[in-house]
């Protein structure tokens, strides 16, 4: 008698952009943080992630030659799409007919990811389809116009939304199969599909490197001591 392979969970990390807002050169994910390339970390936090399965890296085709140091035997690696929909379908299709029944899906341009919210996204998912770490936004909120504030808006009930965003695969893959492009997130895809999104406390320092700014506050973060083993 022969027995299915059990169903596990899958990392997909996106990191097939340009880094456009971030310049400096290099896409922002090859850039140094604290010694190593920002995707070596964000890889390592998942690779030490005890439920994490089976790791999908989404690459550039000009960064295959970079990236050889970091790929083990067992990833899965994917040609990226012109925008980040695109690239995260094309690791959802390279999933079709494997084991795996939930994916996280995470930006490789936040290498500060803590191993508390993987673990956090990944049991949300014993309660739903779909999940995404986010923090309640404090600051005021403006709207500008020519240098001055020409309205101030409610706040109440918003939220900064980070990843990894976490889903059963098949509710995902059909959401993207459908879906008609230009979203910002999975989130946005998901709620397209009409999935039901829960929203997970998320964590301050898992920014998103964006602008050339961003590296100095992770190297901050990271001299405090955070994610000190990664
Ligand atoms: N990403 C991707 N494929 C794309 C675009 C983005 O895999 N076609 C990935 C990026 O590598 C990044 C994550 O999605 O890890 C979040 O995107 P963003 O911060 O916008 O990165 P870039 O698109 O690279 O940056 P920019 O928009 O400034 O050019
Ligand atoms: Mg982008």
């Amino acid at each position: 008698m022969t027995t299915a392979a059990a169903p596990e969970t899958a990392a997909i990390i996106v990191a097939a952009g340009r880094g456009l807002r971030a310049g400096g050169g290099l896409p922002k994910q090859w850039r140094d943080l604290g010694g190593r390339p920002v995707l070596a970390r964000t890889i390592e936090a998942f690779r030490r992630a005890p439920a994490i399965g089976r790791l999908v890296l989404v690459l550039h085709p000009e960064d295959r030659d970079r990236a050889a140091a970091l790929i083990r035997p067992e990833d899965l690696i994917v040609s990226g799409g012109d925008t980040r929909a695109k690239s995260v379908k094309n690791a959802l299709e390279a999933l079709v007919d494997t084991n795996v029944s939930r994916v996280l899906i995470h930006d490789g341009a936040r290498p500060l990811i803590g191993l508390d919210l993987i673990a956090r996204m990944q049991a949300a998912l014993d309660g739903a389809t779909a999940a995404a770490p986010a923090l309640p936004l404090t600051d005021a909120l403006w709207r500008g116009e020519e240098g001055r504030v020409a309205e101030t808006l409610p706040r109440d009930g918003l939220w900064r939304a980070q990843t990894p965003q976490a889903f059963h695969f098949a509710p995902i893959l059909a959401a993207h199969r459908a879906y008609p492009g230009g979203a910002a997130d999975d989130v946005e895809v998901a709620r397209a599909a009409g999935l039901d999104v829960r929203i997970v406390e998320g964590e301050e320092d898992n920014l998103k490197l964006t602008v050339a700014a961003d590296f100095a506050r992770a190297e901050a973060i990271l001299a405090r001591g955070r994610n000190m083993e990664i």
